[in-house]
């Protein structure tokens, strides 16, 4: 593929965050002053790559989306939010269905990995382009145990097995068809790579940065608000 092959982005923020325990919604719980899902859109929109930011919010926070833009800085990426499904996967879907027609990449985002670094972005979108489908990762840390009933049935080697993240950037007529084969066939994948890996396509991985991780629990709040206060230290 060529440089000059378009690359939107697609960034799901429809969830409802029931582990975070939040009074907001995850999406807009704030982060540094800034809700979580601002830090997504903005850190997509700062790759030159991304010429268009799609956001995916819950169809009851539609307007407490807008009202958040309203005092955010110019995001002339930004397209006007859509409305996102019962689980990530129809969020990733509504998203898919209104991009532009030129863009021939998507790099699907979860809101709540908030920390991401635009030039892990633009690692992963250069694989992309190259080879179709690609993923952020990172090498797991802990031994991992296969178990069955509290009994360990085996150690598997470690050194094979990644977390994945996202951006998970596709093709965007493979990402349609894995998902609309997802859907005829019944299947519920938990990320956008599993569907697409069903077609038989190869997906690559990218190294992401351990701090790449997704907010899930009240503690990674913290966690997060303290990473950010180091970065701006460097900065
Ligand atoms: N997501 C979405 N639509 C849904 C469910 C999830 O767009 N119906 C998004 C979330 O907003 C989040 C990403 O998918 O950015 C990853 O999901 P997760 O971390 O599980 O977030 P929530 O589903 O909001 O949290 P929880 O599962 O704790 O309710
Ligand atoms: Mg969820």
């Amino acid at each position: 593929m060529l440089g000059g092959v378009r690359v939107a982005a697609v960034v799901v923020a429809a969830g409802r965050g029931e582990r975070f325990r939040q009074r907001l919604p995850k999406a807009f719980v704030s982060l540094a002053g800034r809700p979580l899902v601002l830090h997504a859109v903005e850190a997509l929109s700062a790759v030159a790559a991304v010429s268009c930011v799609q956001p995916v919010v819950a169809r009851e926070e539609l307007s407490r989306f807008e009202a958040l833009l309203a005092g955010a800085g110019e995001l002339p990426k930004l397209a006007p939010a859509v409305a996102g499904g019962a689980e990530r996967q129809d969020s990733v879907r509504a998203g898919l269905a209104v991009l532009p027609a030129d863009c021939e990449l998507v790099a699907v985002h979860d809101a709540a990995r908030a920390l991401v670094r635009p030039a892990a972005v633009a690692r992963v979108i250069e694989v992309a382009k190259r080879e179709g489908a690609a993923i952020l990762a990172a090498p797991v840390q802990d031994t991992l145990k296969r178990v069955e009933k509290g009994r360990i049935l085996e150690t598997p080697d470690r050194a094979s097995f990644w977390a994945a993240q996202t951006p998970q950037v596709f093709r965007v007529d493979c990402l349609r068809e894995a998902h609309a084969k997802a859907v005829a066939d019944g299947v519920r994948g938990t990320d956008d790579a599993a569907l697409v890996e069903r077609l038989g396509v190869e997906v690559h991985v990218v190294a992401g940065d351990a701090d790449n991780f997704k907010l899930t629990h009240p503690q990674d709040l913290v966690l997060a608000e303290q990473i950010l206060a180091q970065r701006s230290d460097r900065a």
